[in-house]
């Protein structure tokens, strides 16, 4: 007896993108928390990172994210106006507008990267947000730009260390 419905074969998992998301405090990480206790459903792919405020954020953490094998990095602020430290977002906005340049520079698709406004009282929008980037990162497939870059140069020390030993093992001689 079979069963034509039943398969032997493993089902092909769909790509789960992981995002890095900078939140700033005052506004997009307690709109996350509203989403929470209202029990919106959005996928679990972010793993959030409060900030004091998204102008503290350097370009170097979005790519340290990437090189640790981020698929897409989210920073979300306060709305133009509503900075609590007056030009914060402002600062960020032109600071981070930059970082996607220097994605699409260093060979990434600067889709990868998002930016994005939510207040504490959004948290319907901060659902939207990540839902959003979910589906648009599952469309540009894993990042492995940057891990694949890592191992290589992993594997050019080891090389350069082996080529070391042997000299020195040849000049013990
Ligand atoms: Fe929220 Fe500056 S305090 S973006």
């Amino acid at each position: 007896m079979s069963n034509s419905s039943q398969s032997t074969a493993a089902e092909p998992q769909e790509f789960e993108p992981r995002i890095v998301a900078f939140l700033c405090k005052w506004c997009s990480s307690a709109g996350s928390d509203l989403a929470g206790v209202s029990r919106i459903q959005y996928p679990a792919n972010a793993t959030p990172i409060t900030i004091p405020c998204s102008g503290a954020v350097s370009p170097m953490y979005i790519l340290s994210a990437f090189n640790k094998g981020a698929d897409g990095v989210l920073v979300s602020g306060c709305h133009p106006g509503d900075c609590h430290y007056m030009e914060g977002n402002f600062l960020s906005r032109r600071k981070l507008y930059l970082v996607r340049n220097l994605l699409q520079f260093i060979g990434l698709e600067s889709d990868r990267f998002r930016m994005s406004w939510v207040s504490a009282a959004e948290g319907a929008k901060f659902a939207e947000v990540v839902e959003e980037f979910v589906s648009d990162l599952r469309t540009l497939g894993p990042q492995n730009r940057l891990a694949a870059q890592r191992r290589t140069n992993a594997a050019g020390a080891e090389g350069a260390e082996a080529v070391r030993t042997l000299k020195a093992t040849k000049a013990k001689r």
